[in-house]
């Protein structure tokens, strides 16, 4: 059967206190309304709309490359006014449309899977993704007749203290004929102590109908709904765990998984140990048998199979086969880092290629260069590559030895098979197998102290 999806995701998200939308708020990295078109997208649902309105242009912008269609809704007059705002989206259409929202971002795929399922084997027009919680304050209340059949939702606001006390709550989430929705979202009013068209008045006019309605019971954390600070760091949490467990069992160590944050995105390789506060971030990929030591921020970049990175900053990069890289390094964007190589303490590369078993070992800039491999950097060496105004490329060729505090001038190139002496200032190519020695010679002056006076014995 044709199935569709709906997001809705115009609301302002008022608790939040921000001047983000509340769906474009993160978990695990991620915005709560990417984690949910991506969650539904697997579930093999490509027709997804998302409704926006508040914030519609951020919105728009930070789903785009998502494959998604959009419904606007100027005015938000409510979930159920949200829905209409859909109608060009589900007019024509026939089957199931399964609608989310874009602030309940924990939901899984096999709990949608299993969801849409139960809707279709019992041919309900309409079925409910419900939970029984400790604490319903906040929620739309699930009302049952005296045979247990769905009859309504009730939203707290609206709440008999009878009704109150009922702890089966409506998570949001609905599975809908297109057909059946379509012919009576009009009936919707906003009769109620909000002032608003409840999406939720739908199930009691359907049944009016004598439609059959159904209510599919999950667990708690599934469907939590996040409209403030506090329900968006419970999310964290457990989304985090997720995470970190799913890395586990494939093979993982994560010595402490309460303090080390990953994104969802990210792929890690077996035997690969992580220490705590390690922050993972984008579209990472850890290889095989690497070790993070503790608190390192790796964002969108590459490690291959047995680096070593501590205490680092590494930025859309990559890094080679059994590289270390730290303490204290800072690898910024597109650097492409070479394997077996070491990138010290204190060391910054930006934009630049190093080659293999090269030693940049402590204390070096190196920016807008192409350096070949077996090369050793002295403590010290500075690649002067900005002169206030533009930026200049640097060549340094295979097996060459820059001494201590060298600044290397650019645009400059030190062929192959070259040393540098230390305290050099090098402003010309320095061609292969040479010597470059660029700083004032030492002259003694003999007696010095005695003759001024200084002698201190
Ligand atoms: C809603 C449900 C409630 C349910 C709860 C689950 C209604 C009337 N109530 O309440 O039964 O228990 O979710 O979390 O549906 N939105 C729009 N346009 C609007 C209003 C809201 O797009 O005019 C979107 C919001 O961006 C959000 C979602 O709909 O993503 C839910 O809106 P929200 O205001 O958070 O509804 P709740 O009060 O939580
Ligand atoms: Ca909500």
């Amino acid at each position: 059967m044709y199935q569709s999806a709906i997001i809705l995701a115009a609301g302002k998200g008022k608790r939040m206190k921000s001047k983000l939308p509340k769906v474009l708020h993160k978990v695990c990295g991620k915005e709560m309304v990417n984690q949910v078109i991506d969650t539904i997208k697997k579930c093999d649902i490509e027709d997804v709309n998302l409704i926006i309105g508040n914030g519609a242009e951020e919105v728009e912008k930070a789903t785009k490359d998502r494959n998604i269609t959009y419904s606007i809704q100027e005015e938000q007059l409510g979930t159920g006014h949200a829905l209409k705002c859909s109608r060009n989206f589900l007019e024509g259409k026939v089957g199931v449309v399964a609608v989310f929202t874009g602030d309940a971002p924990l939901i899984t795929e096999s709990t949608i899977r299993k969801f849409i399922h139960y809707h279709i084997d019992n041919g309900f027009k309409a079925t409910i993704l419900t939970s029984l919680v400790d604490d319903p304050t906040g929620y739309g209340r699930i009302i049952r007749n005296e045979n247990g059949e769905v009859e309504k939702i009730v939203e707290h606001k609206d709440c008999t203290l009878e009704e109150l006390k009922v702890n089966e709550i409506n998570s949001g989430m609905y599975c809908f004929e297109i057909k059946e929705l379509l012919e009576n979202l009009d009936k919707l009013n906003n009769n109620n102590s909000q002032k608003e068209y409840y999406l939720t008045d739908i199930i009691e006019i359907l049944k009016s109908m004598g439609y059959r309605v159904g209510a599919i019971n999950v667990d708690e954390e599934e469907v939590k709904g996040i409209n403030s600070r506090v329900q968006l760091a419970e999310a964290e949490e457990i989304m985090k765990l997720r995470v970190n467990n799913i890395h586990m069992e494939n093979g993982v160590t994560i010595i402490d998984p309460k303090n080390t944050y990953i994104g969802i995105d990210v792929q890690i390789g077996s035997d690969t140990v992580i220490y705590p506060g390690n922050i993972l971030e984008g579209k990472t990929i850890i290889k095989e048998g690497c070790t993070l030591y503790a608190n390192s921020r790796i964002k969108d970049s590459i490690i291959e199979d047995g680096v070593t990175v501590q205490n680092s900053v590494i930025l859309e990069s990559k890094i080679g086969k059994n590289t270390t890289v730290g303490p204290f390094a800072y690898i910024r964007p597109e650097s492409n880092i070479g394997e077996s190589v070491r990138i010290g303490d204190f060391v910054e590369v930006k934009k630049s290629t190093i080659g293999n078993n090269t030693k940049v070992s402590h204390l070096t800039y190196i920016g807008d260069a192409e350096i070949g491999k077996d090369c050793n950097f002295g403590c010290g060496t500075v690649i002067v590559n900005y002169d206030g105004k533009n930026k200049y490329k640097t060549i340094i060729g295979d097996n060459s030895f820059i001494g201590c505090n060298v600044n290397l001038v650019s645009p400059i190139e030190i062929e192959s098979n070259t040393y540098i002496a230390a305290g050099s200032t090098i402003t010309k190519k320095v061609p292969s197998g040479a010597l470059a020695v660029a700083r004032a010679k030492q002259s003694n002056k003999e007696n010095w102290v005695k003759i001024k006076g200084l002698n201190k014995e």
